[in-house]
């Protein structure tokens, strides 16, 4: 189902050359960061560091790491490498709190992205030639226009639909016939909704593979999502403050977690609480220093993604594993740690429930309770929804350990997604 295509060289190079490369480039992006933005200035001479002082990609770790709040700090220029003129584009994170997070790309930057998302999009199997349906968000969202610049630079036909208007979506899946889209993965959702409304059997669709990301998903969705469109569903992670998608992507013929484009990005593992590295393969915050960026070169940044890093398989370069939640996500109850993805894959579990859920977090004494408001698939009476609702809750206790209250409700009665979903609902 997929030619075979020539990798770029790097996606098969040793570990050796790999971290050759790496190495001349982390020296390169430490220098650049330190002459040309006040604040690594500040914060490396204030650690005691200098560029100088990386010999080896371990040395890193005597860095000082950046965080979202010196971003925002920042706002809206005050990070770049460059002056603002030579910038030829700027997008923001989707920062639902405070400022939002400016980022800026010079050509060269915009370049190296177009680079990175068209690698991601071959590995997930798209061809030169390939129809492409883009469903994320144009605007200061990355998502649209990195997806956009990714499917050109490969030699698609871009079709530049953006997030919203989910009935045109339809139309158009039905009409143009895209072997590829790209969308979050609650939004392939509520199209996937909209195809049954309008009578269109979403697997008579042309649609060979979905690049979804943007939010955490997971094994359950993607056999649903698989399942439903009768398309394979892979996995792209990428974040606006290293560049936006396309920071790692899933290969379709493995599907075993994003590999992490190693040699534009430089990936670490660290203890949320003590920010110490941690050996690959254990669990911690990712946190990702860039290696090419010219507008904004990021130092040791703080993504709060939890996940692991892994060996290579279908390339050298390593992977992550699929985010299970970020810190910010994450609900604590009577000391239990829970992520809505726990939530979601017991969901998908239990039959006759649908993947639309949130999880609403109250305080109603002095301990927290957590309802799980899940949609059924069809309308259920009163007695089917409490025996769902038993059940949902029984493998939750079972499986994660907490109690918790569940809300069965109807088909459509949850706020679709149009892009990132909302999961957590904080009522406290
Ligand atoms: O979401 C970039 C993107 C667009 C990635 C389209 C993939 C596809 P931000 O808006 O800055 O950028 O949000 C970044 O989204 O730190 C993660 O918490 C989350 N995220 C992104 N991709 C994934 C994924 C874009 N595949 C934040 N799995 C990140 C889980 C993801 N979480």
């Amino acid at each position: 189902m997929f030619d075979p295509i020539d990798l770029d060289p790097i996606e098969t190079a040793s570990r050796d050359e790999l971290q050759a490369l790496q190495l001349r480039r982390l020296q390169w992006s430490l220098r650049h960061a330190y002459d040309h933005v006040p604040f690594y200035r500040r914060s490396f001479d204030a650690a005691g560091v200098h560029p100088d002082d990386c010999r080896s990609l371990e040395d890193l770790a005597r860095f000082p790491f950046t965080t979202k709040e010196d971003l925002r700090a920042a706002y809206p220029f005050g990070m770049l490498a460059v002056p603002r003129e030579r910038l030829s584009r700027v997008h923001a994170s989707s920062g639902t709190t405070g400022r939002p997070t400016v980022v800026g790309y010079t050509r060269r930057d915009v370049d190296t992205w177009a680079d990175v998302m068209a690698r991601s999009m071959r590995a997930a199997g798209a061809r030169p030639g390939d129809l492409v349906h883009v469903a994320y968000g144009y605007g200061l969202f990355t998502g649209g226009l990195g997806a956009h610049y990714g499917a050109e630079r490969l030699g698609c036909t871009v079709v530049p639909v953006s997030g919203g208007m989910t009935e045109r979506q339809v139309r158009l899946i039905a009409d143009l016939r895209p072997d590829v889209i790209m969308a979050t993965p609650s939004y392939l959702l509520t199209i996937l909704d909209e195809c049954d409304r309008q009578g269109f059997d979403p697997r008579k669709a042309s649609l060979r593979v979905g690049l979804l990301g943007a939010e955490p998903w997971t094994e359950s969705m993607r056999r649903e999502v698989e399942e439903r469109f009768d398309m394979h569903a892979v996995d792209i992670y990428g974040l606006s403050e290293v560049m936006g998608p396309g920071v790692a992507q899933e290969c379709v013929e493995t599907k075993d977690g994003p590999h992490i484009w190693e040699d534009h990005f430089y990936p670490e593992i660290v203890s949320p609480a003590s920010g110490s590295v941690l050996e690959d393969g254990a669990a911690g915050e990712l946190v990702f220093t860039s290696l090419t960026k010219e507008a904004l070169p990021i130092i040791r940044y703080r993504t709060r993604d939890l996940s692991r890093l892994l060996p290579g398989t279908a390339r050298s370069m390593r992977r992550m594993a699929k985010v299970t939640g970020r810190s910010d996500d994450m609900m604590i109850l009577r000391g239990v740690n829970v992520f809505p993805s726990q939530i979601e894959e017991i969901v998908l579990r239990v039959p006759g429930l649908a993947p639309h859920y949130e999880c609403v977090l109250e305080r109603p004494g002095r301990l927290d309770e957590l309802t799980v408001r899940v949609e059924a698939r069809t309308a259920l009476d009163a007695r089917q929804s409490e025996q769902r609702a038993a059940a949902l809750a029984a493998v939750v206790k079972d499986s994660v350990g907490v109690s918790v209250k569940v809300d069965v409700l109807a088909p459509g009665a949850l706020e679709r997604s149009m892009g990132k979903a909302r999961r957590v609902v904080d009522l406290r």
